[in-house]
């Protein structure tokens, strides 16, 4: 059974991978400075998983915790999540985000090499596709990045290019996000963001769930059916298969170099249908207004997923009703998040 160390295991997206990991029999460790987490989710994942999980508390920049966790463990390979990803934050804190996103990564990747564990997935972004110029997006478009975050996620990339070419042992896969949504079926875990939320469907439960008064819908006149953006929503247990079906990949030696790979559903929907579907799940009306454009917003972005679907055997599975039924259930059960 192969070892795969999650760093930001207790996050969002890595909670939820590290469950499908254990479910398509890998083991897995935990590292987490618990910095935008919970440590409650620890213990909810070894009741969903129903074993015993091992976590480190630990900042990935303190390279000598690092090396005891690569001391302790046979590592066959490592996903890292662990990173800050507010947009708006970063603009705010650009030294903060290239200082954890960074040097975070280039931590990992020395403590990797010097106990020759060269197998990585790494927690990419739509947003290294900056302004698109054409639609979908695909793996080999032009990239950039319109903020100091998308910015983190554009240098790691050439970062992880770098090292593969200088260095052929090392297998890396970048996956590129589009929109997670959704939570585990249980209700249990999901997303559970700090302050008032700055994504779409966080934002729109927490309107539902009464803690907040309207949605603002930031503008109404792109170049759009409805005029409101288009994004490409992927239900969290879809991308966390994603991620089991890399690490499949890079275990089974089919890797090598360097890939970026495209992870969401391949279809579009409008600020506007989301609501819509929320509206269905929730069984009420979510109070919005349209607002002026958010800056930096791109109007149309999916992905083709071609790549995905070729190289690690991989499809999504879940539709955009059971999307938001899904993080309804978990926004329901937990109005506070984990706080509750
Ligand atoms: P999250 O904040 O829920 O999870 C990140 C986890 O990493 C948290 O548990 C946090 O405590 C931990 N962490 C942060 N800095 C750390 C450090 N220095 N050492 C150890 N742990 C640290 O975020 P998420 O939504 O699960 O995203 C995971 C990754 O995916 C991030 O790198 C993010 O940039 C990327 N990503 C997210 C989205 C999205 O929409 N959620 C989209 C594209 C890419
Ligand atoms: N939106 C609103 N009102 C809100 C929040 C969002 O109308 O209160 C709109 C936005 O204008 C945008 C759409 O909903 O048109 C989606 O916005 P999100 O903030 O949920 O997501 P983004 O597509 O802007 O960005 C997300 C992550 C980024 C990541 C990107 C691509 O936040 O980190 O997806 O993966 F880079």
């Amino acid at each position: 059974m192969e070892t795969v160390l999650v760093t930001g295991g207790a996050g969002y997206i890595g909670s939820h991978t590290v469950l499908d990991l254990i479910k398509k029999g890998f083991d897995v460790i935990i590292a987490d400075d618990f910095s935008n987490s919970s440590k409650k989710v620890i213990s909810i994942l070894e009741k969903l998983a129903d074993r015993k999980i091992k976590y480190y508390e630990l900042d990935i920049r303190n390279k000598e915790g690092l090396r005891e966790i690569f001391k302790e463990n046979k590592i066959d390979a490592v996903i890292n999540f662990a990173g800050y990803k507010a947009v708006g934050e970063s603009v705010e804190k650009p030294l903060m985000y290239y200082d954890n996103n960074l040097i975070g990564m280039i931590v990992l990747l020395e403590v990797m090499e010097e106990f020759s564990v060269k197998k990585l997935v790494f927690s990419s972004s739509a947003t290294v596709y900056g302004i698109p110029k054409a639609i979908p997006l695909v793996e080999d478009n032009d990239m950039g990045a319109t903020n100091p975050y998308g910015r983190t996620k554009l240098m790691i990339e050439h970062i992880l290019v770098d090292l593969a070419a200088s260095d052929n042992s090392w297998e890396i896969i970048a996956l590129r996000y589009f929109n997670p949504l959704g939570a585990h079926e249980s209700g249990e875990i999901g997303e559970d963001p700090n302050g008032i939320p700055n994504n779409l469907a966080p934002y729109i439960t927490q309107v539902a769930v009464g803690k907040l008064e309207k949605l603002s819908v930031f503008g109404d006149d792109y170049d759009t059916p409805d005029g409101t953006c288009i994004r490409d929503f992927i239900h969290i247990n879809d991308l966390a298969a994603g991620h089991s079906a890399s690490i499949k990949y890079l275990v089974s030696g089919k890797g090598k170099g360097f890939e970026a790979i495209n992870l969401g559903s391949g279809k579009g929907y409008s600020v506007l249908e989301i609501v819509a579907n929320f509206e269905k799940a929730v069984g009420k009306k979510i109070p919005y207004v349209i607002a002026g454009r958010r800056a930096g917003d791109i109007p149309v972005s999916y992905a083709r997923i071609d790549k995905a679907k070729k190289l690690l055997n991989w499809e999504p599975t879940y539709t955009i009703e059971q999307m938001c039924a899904n993080s309804w259930n978990w926004q329901k059960k937990n109005p506070n998040g984990y706080k509750d």
